[in-house]
């Protein structure tokens, strides 16, 4: 399968580039690493990606280049964007709306512009955060959207524009990833923060009481899904949920995660983010019944393959100063 990844210097597009490289796939890793909200991660991971066998990189800005690389794939895994609800506010919303909603019109627009029959399936990264937050159940696919944030709304119009493309006959599907941690998370997602603190010594910064709970899933387990979806016959435009099926405590976490390091940590609380949900829980029977995913990775067992990372970045880093 010829396969072009979008976001792929990104935390989850670089494991998307290693599974499809690991399977023999032939990908067209594209990112505009400048970007990124820490364009030195970004381009640490894509030096990473660019070595995989069979892997062509291309720097390419989706809301305002030519994208004649569309041209030759089969799937387009479409990755790329500002993700993150916090740094959405004020004058994040029009980065959002740029690298979210603009980038993603432009992408569709240049694959349903290949002539019929050439036109690739498009794999389309949504968000949890179009849900708001979840009630006495998971959420499920069909339940109204109640995005609480600029980057939630940019997510529903993604999902807008998906879904035109779908009715206008491009294969399109969505996936709503929830929580996604493990190695090479971003440095802005809590797992990390608090790792990287409790490594410091530093109490860690929680926003809020750590009331609030997640589905969190691990990366592996969001690559398996979205390789089943880039592979599977799908119904046009549809939505899955992307997540575990059990929410955990952000205390709770912490205390796995302070756990698998062997140390005690004070917390610092900080101030709630304003549109932040207080429980995402996902709904997994779709996912279940259309791709045959459930995650095999539970919470504990993640967090010490996430810390194993830090641990390694550590160690190169201090290589490399030494
Ligand atoms: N990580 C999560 O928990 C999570 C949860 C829900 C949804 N998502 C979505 O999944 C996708 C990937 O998230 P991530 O955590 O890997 O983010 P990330 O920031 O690590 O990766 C996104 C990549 O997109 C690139 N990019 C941004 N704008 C671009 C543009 N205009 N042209 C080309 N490249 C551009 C960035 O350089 C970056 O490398 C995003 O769409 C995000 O909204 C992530």
């Amino acid at each position: 399968m010829r396969v072009v990844v979008t976001g792929a210097a990104g935390f989850i597009g670089s494991h998307v580039v290693d599974a499809l490289s690991g399977a023999g796939h032939e990908v067209l890793a594209v990112d505009a690493p400048s970007r990124s909200p820490t364009p030195q991660v970004a381009r640490r991971t894509w030096a990473e990606v660019a070595v995989r066998p069979g892997v062509v990189v291309a720097e390419v800005d989706l809301a305002v280049d030519e994208l004649d690389v569309v041209a030759a794939a089969d799937v387009v895994v479409h990755l790329a964007g500002r993700p993150g609800v916090r740094d959405s506010w004020g004058p994040g919303r029009a980065i959002a709306e740029r690298d979210n909603v603009t980038a993603t019109r432009r992408l569709l627009a240049a694959c349903a512009d290949r002539p019929a029959g050439c036109r690739p399936k498009v794999v389309v990264a949504s968000s949890s955060s179009v849900y708001g937050s979840a009630g006495r159940r998971p959420n499920r696919e069909d339940d109204p959207l109640n995005p609480a944030s600029p980057y939630a709304v940019s997510k529903v119009e993604v999902e807008r524009l998906a879904g035109l493309a779908a009715d206008a006959g491009l294969r399109t599907v969505l996936l709503r990833y929830f929580s996604v941690y493990g190695p090479r998370q971003r440095p802005d997602m809590a797992f990390h923060r608090f790792a990287e603190a409790a490594l410091d010594g530093r109490p860690l910064p929680v926003f809020g009481d750590g009331r609030s709970s997640r589905s969190f899933t691990h990366v592996r387990d969001v690559v398996a899904a979205t390789l089943a979806a880039a592979a599977e016959e799908l119904p046009p435009g549809i939505a899955i949920n992307v997540g575990h099926g059990e929410h955990v405590a952000v205390r709770e976490a912490i205390t796995m995660l302070t756990g698998a390091l062997g140390v005690q940590a004070e917390i610092h609380r900080e101030t709630p983010v304003a549109g932040d949900a207080t429980r995402t829980w996902a709904d997994m029977r779709r996912a279940q019944r259309l791709l045959g995913w459930t995650p095999a990775i539970g919470l504990r067992d993640g967090l010490e393959d996430q810390i194993s990372w830090h641990r390694a970045l550590r160690t190169m880093q201090e290589v490399r100063v030494g």
